[in-house]
């Protein structure tokens, strides 16, 4: 989420546990265990929320990844099946965002020994939240940064390509109006957002059981051979892939990622295929951040 001071960001990111299914009990345990490895299982007591991690941006790399004299977890493994939120995402050291590509990929924290290595599960949602420059206020009509352009850029660049590579889904939060507060739009409840999500979940698990495989409960876990198989689009979705694809230069790990966020968006909507709506939604999360490194 990229938007400038006090539109909400850090608001919008703190209700997202609303939204999530609770824990299985499978994924309960999975997570108790970690937390009482790292030390941090609150008075032996158990709770089936999923994990909502808040790591400061002072964080080391040993912090966020895990490390130590003792090997403990870190953060990205104590929001294992939970959210891991890092804001005013470009305060980080480079070092401890990059060591979080691996985890990203595969689901997993390795911490490397002289002799051996510990491993530690880390299937995470990660969120992150920044301003757009370093004053915060780029583009936003009538300001212009003091340090021009560059505010931005310099600001921007420091969140690295291939970490920039794996974020789905990019959204511009845009300054809230007094006028915007004063008559707010209908809005839904958490609980009704949360129905939906869990009804799109349980799709995606149906998916996954009847293909039989096994261990993957969501699209975003899936096997780049598999989301092609279930998320191929429709003629029209497929003709508007290739294009933007082509003119927007995806990586392939990008083009396999809007391939799973439009299959969650067909989910979302109850449709068995992935349409060309669907495409153009999870194309358009995606530019929004080639946007942003381009001005980087
Ligand atoms: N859409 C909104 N509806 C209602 N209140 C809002 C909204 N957006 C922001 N606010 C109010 O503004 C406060 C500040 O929002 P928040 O801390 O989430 O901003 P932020 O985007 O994280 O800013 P910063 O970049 O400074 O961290 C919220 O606590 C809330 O009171
Ligand atoms: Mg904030
Ligand atoms: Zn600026």
């Amino acid at each position: 989420m990229v938007g400038p001071p006090g539109s909400g960001k850090s608001m919008l990111a703190a209700r997202l546990p609303s939204i999530l299914p609770p824990l299985s009990a499978a994924e309960l345990l999975e997570v108790s265990m970690i937390h009482s490895i790292a030390g941090q299982l609150s008075g032996g007591k158990l709770s089936d929320r999923r994990p909502f991690r808040t790591p400061h941006h002072s964080a080391t790399m040993a912090a966020m990844v895990g490390g130590g004299l003792r090997a403990r977890p870190g953060e990205a493994s104590l929001a294992h099946h939970g959210v891991l939120f890092l804001d005013e995402f470009p305060e980080f050291s480079p070092q401890a965002l990059d060591a979080l590509r691996q985890p990203l990929e595969t689901g997993e924290c390795i911490i490397a020994r002289a002799n051996h290595r510990v491993s530690y599960p880390a299937s995470i949602q990660l969120v992150a939240a920044m301003n757009p420059c370093r004053c915060g206020m780029a583009g936003e009509p009538g300001h212009s940064c003091a340090r021009g352009p560059r505010c931005q850029s310099d600001y921007q660049a420091r969140i690295s390509g291939p970490l920039m590579d794996r974020i789905d889904i990019r959204i511009d939060v845009p300054a809230v109006s007094a006028a915007d507060l004063i008559r707010p739009m209908a809005a839904e409840t958490s609980a009704a957002v949360a129905a939906r999500v869990a009804l799109a979940r349980e799709i995606q698990q149906d998916r996954f059981i009847a293909a039989g495989l096994t261990g993957i409960a969501t699209n975003a876990r899936c096997s780049t051979a598999a989301i092609e198989k279930y998320a191929e689009p429709d003629a029209g979705g497929l003709q508007l892939l290739r294009d933007a694809a082509e003119k927007m230069r995806f990586s392939a790990r990008g083009y396999h990622r809007v391939l799973k966020v439009a299959r969650t968006l067909a989910d979302l909507d109850g449709k068995p295929t992935v349409g060309r709506i669907h495409l153009a939604e999870a194309i358009s999360y995606r530019i929004a951040g080639e946007r942003l490194t381009v001005a980087a």
